[in-house]
């Protein structure tokens, strides 16, 4: 390891890597005095839920759980029988780094992978997909269609994009899933609301991510059909995943959800990748794969800088993907400092 940058951090594999945000710390010490009903029948839990219908502009049921996960699996089991398939992305974080909680939790619904460029979903595709051997007693039905906002690649899609791939689902007569768990990066890099993102282009259940944009562990499951909540509540008991005390929970989303923190945090992080994506362009042999909307970069490096900034002690996803592509994320927490020290370092192991 260089010494000489050890001030910059180099953990650039996942926002996962971040902490959280002094404000959210701050609410969990203060959630901690004196007495709360428990199991989310408390005051904070009750804010949250209210807090996020203004954010959402209509009134929603909001489920918090500890994982982006378990809110995904919880999620998809609420909207698919287990004779159904939920149509996604090859490249979705439910297809691929889930262990198969999913199929698990939705007793057995099988995904069907599609594909499309920036792990958004080819509108063309899903056309085909949703009506593909509907009512066709020898195959899975066609329930769900899961979108990630934004994507695995760091891709947004536009409210735009949303509301004709919410057609061709309601028109077949689908449920529409969003993995939001990098929503909120989304909304910061778009002109575009919560609402018109969501249940305006057809969204029905939203898994609505916190945890790699300042909080320590919390997620919310934002329900818009609220006729799937009863059942959501006993699900997510069964999984595990009622919290007795879950005022701590609630108190960080409730301090993420004030004065704009959660919209804050996620414009920086855009901005960091922004700003590492600009820095790279300007380097030889470095080749940028798609664009970074939101706080994920993909790139193409020389093996020789890749090596060397393992060697300098940066961690980063590598030919994970394919041989040279390398996976750089950006956080809340990552400072301008941060990103010139990883620009320094891939120009030093360029020359
Ligand atoms: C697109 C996406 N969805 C969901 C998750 C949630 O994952 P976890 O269960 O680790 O909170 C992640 C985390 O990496 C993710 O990248």
């Amino acid at each position: 390891m260089n010494d000489s940058t050890t001030a910059t951090a180099r953990m650039f594999s996942s926002d996962n890597a971040a902490g959280a945000s002094p404000e959210i710390v701050e609410a969990v010490v203060r959630a901690a005095a004196g007495q709360a009903p428990p199991y989310g029948s408390d005051d904070v839990t009750a804010g949250v839920r209210r807090r996020l219908g203004e954010i959402f502009e209509r009134d929603v049921d909001v489920l918090i759980v500890s994982t982006g996960s378990a809110a995904n699996a919880l999620g998809l089991a609420a909207l698919t029988p287990p004779w159904g398939s939920v149509l996604c992305h090859r490249d979705s974080h439910i297809n691929n780094d889930e262990c198969g909680a999913p199929e698990f939790y939705t007793a057995g619904a099988k995904l069907v992978a599609l594909g499309g460029d920036d792990a958004r979903i080819d509108p063309d595709e899903l056309r085909a997909a949703v009506r593909h051997k509907a009512g066709d007693v020898h195959s899975v039905e066609p329930s769900v269609v899961s979108v990630t906002q934004a994507t695995e690649t760091g891709a947004v899609y536009t409210a735009e994009e949303l509301r004709a791939l919410g057609s061709t689902v309601k028109e077949a007569g689908l449920r529409l899933h969003m993995d939001g768990a990098r929503f909120a990066g989304a909304v910061a890099a778009l002109d575009a609301t919560p609402a018109d993102l969501t249940w305006r282009a057809g969204v029905d259940l939203l898994s609505f991510g916190a945890t790699k944009n300042g909080t320590m562990t919390a997620e919310a499951i934002v329900v818009f059909d609220r006729s799937l909540t009863a059942e959501l509540s006993f699900r997510a008991k069964r999984a595990g995943q009622l919290a007795s005390k879950m005022r701590f929970h609630a108190a960080q989303l409730e301090a993420y959800l004030t004065d704009g923190l959660w919209l804050r945090n996620a414009a920086h992080a855009n901005a960091m990748a922004a700003r590492l994506q600009e820095g790279l362009k300007a380097v030889p042999g470095v080749d940028l794969l798609g664009s970074a909307e939101a706080n994920i970069l993909f790139c193409r490096l020389p093996q020789q800088v890749t090596q060397g900034l393992l060697a300098d002690g940066y961690v980063f996803y590598h030919d994970r993907w394919e041989p040279g592509v390398v996976r750089f994320v950006a956080s809340f927490a990552t400072t301008a400092q941060d990103i010139d020290g990883l620009l320094e370092a891939v120009r030093r192991h360029t020359a």
